[in-house]
C-alpha cells in the first residue's frame, strides 16, 4: 500500500538544493530542480557518502567521495542503469511537498 509522509512547506526546499529526511529509520534525499521534487536514498551505495552534498546537473546527481552518478529521475546509476538505488514518488500539494513511500523502506 505504502505511505504518503508530507516532509515540509515547498518553500523549505530552495531551488537547486537537497534535504534531508528520515524515514522510517532511512536517510533520503529530496532534490528541488527546476522546480521539480526528487527522492533517492540518501547513502550512495558505494561507500554511504551522502548523495544530498552531490552535484547536480542534467538531472543528475555525482556521488561527493567517488563521482559515481545517478539519476534524479529513476535512482538509476548513469554508468550502469542496471544498478539502482531507491527512488520514491514526491510531489506538490498545494504548499505541502509530499513523499511516497512502500510500507518498508
Ligand atoms: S561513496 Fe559514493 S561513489 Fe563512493
Amino acid at each position: 500500500m505504502g505511505q504518503r509522509i508530507p516532509i515540509g512547506k515547498a518553500d523549505d526546499f530552495p531551488e537547486g538544493e537537497a534535504a534531508v529526511v528520515s524515514v522510517n529509520g532511512k536517510d533520503v534525499a529530496v532534490f528541488r530542480v527546476g522546480g521539480q521534487f526528487y527522492a533517492i536514498d540518501d547513502l550512495c551505495p558505494h561507500m554511504g557518502a551522502s548523495l544530498s552534498g552531490g552535484h547536480v546537473e542534467d538531472g543528475v546527481v555525482t556521488c561527493p567521495w567517488h563521482y559515481w552518478r545517478f539519476r534524479l529521475s529513476d535512482g538509476a546509476w548513469a554508468d550502469n542503469p542496471k544498478v539502482k538505488t531507491g527512488c520514491y514518488p514526491v510531489h506538490r500539494e498545494g504548499a505541502e511537498v509530499v513523499l511516497e513511500v512502500p510500507d518498508r523502506v
